[in-house]
């Protein structure tokens, strides 16, 4: 039987300890979103510039690279276990740089997903090329994809046209890197910024839909997705992580605190419509969504 290391007292925010592939195998259950930010497999001693300090770019053992081999297996192996957990018409959005991205894509494509977009995140404040031998390394690729070619799937163009001032939403998307009130809880080393999430869980969900990330962290996915009225599972092998993400959530549960973060979001990136910024999640649940997961 599961033990979740952290449920929310709202029900909403759920955190399981342990390996995601392992974990995704335990139980059954559909999600309608999944958001992946998998190891890049990048941790191999290089430098880079950090508030003007040079800096390790090690991230932790997690994300020490196996070989091109191994690291391929073990994509396809979690993305295999994803495609398990998605409904029919289900999407899963995949983050990474060239390092990783074009592994996953073949993975996501031998697997049967149907890839949908290749999102660019351009950074508007990246760190310099320490060597002057490369371009700056500035953006990042997020690919979303549907279970399969035959599925549909849901995208809310008009609220992407619309927070786009009224022209279509591109694949290309300028939102600025993590700022520092984002990390009042706790420091992880590849934390995503929640004007990211937040696009991708507008785009690609309706309230109250289940939201999975299998590589949880600081649970940003979980964090936008509970402010924007969606529920959320996510998993982490490490117990630090988890412990930051529970500290952002019982962050958020207070109303004042919320609103002060999404009036930050919004002066930064311009992410929500009027009607989109209630926050509560309704509790008539309906069966679309299903009810609850079962641990
Ligand atoms: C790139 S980070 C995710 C950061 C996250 N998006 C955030 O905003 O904080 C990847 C996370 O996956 C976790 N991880 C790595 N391999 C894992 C595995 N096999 N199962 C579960 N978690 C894993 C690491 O501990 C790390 O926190």
């Amino acid at each position: 039987m599961i033990i979740p290391y952290y449920k929310s007292a709202d029900r909403n925010f759920t955190l399981l300890h342990g390996d995601c592939i392992e974990l995704l195998h335990s139980f059954e259950f559909k999600f309608d979103m999944i958001f992946a930010d998998p190891p890049y497999h990048l941790s191999n001693g290089g430098i880079s510039i950090q508030s003007g300090r040079i800096t390790c770019v090690d991230k932790g053992i997690w994300d020490r690279s196996n070989g091109y081999e191994d690291d391929y297996s073990f994509d396809k192996e979690w993305l295999s276990a994803c495609r398990d957990k998605l409904k029919e018409n289900g999407t899963i959005w995949v983050s990474g740089t060239y390092h990783n991205i074009f592994s996953i894509a073949r993975c996501l494509t031998e697997l049967g997903y149907k890839i949908l977009n290749c999102i660019t995140w351009v950074k508007t404040n990246p760190p310099p090329n320490l060597s002057c031998r490369y371009f700056t390394h500035s953006a990042e690729y997020i690919l979303w994809a549907r279970k399969s070619a035959h599925t549909t799937h849901y995208y809310n163009y008009e609220l992407m046209k619309k927070i786009n001032g009224g022209k279509q939403m591109r694949d290309v998307w300028t939102l600025p890197a993590i700022a520092r009130w984002e990390k009042s809880c706790g420091k992880h080393p590849t934390q995503k910024p929640l004007s990211v999430l937040s696009r991708i869980i507008q785009a690609s969900t309706e309230r109250n839909a289940w939201i999975l990330d299998p590589f949880t962290g600081s649970s940003t996915t979980g964090i936008a997705a509970n402010m924007l009225g969606r529920r959320f599972l996510g998993i982490d092998k490490e117990l630090d992580f988890l412990k930051i993400s529970q500290a952002r959530k019982e962050e958020i549960l207070a109303p004042a605190r919320q609103q002060e973060m999404f009036e930050k979001l919004q002066k930064q990136a311009q992410l929500f419509s009027d009607s989109d910024q209630t926050m509560t999640v309704m509790s008539d649940v309906s069966e679309t969504y299903g009810f609850e997961l079962p641990f």
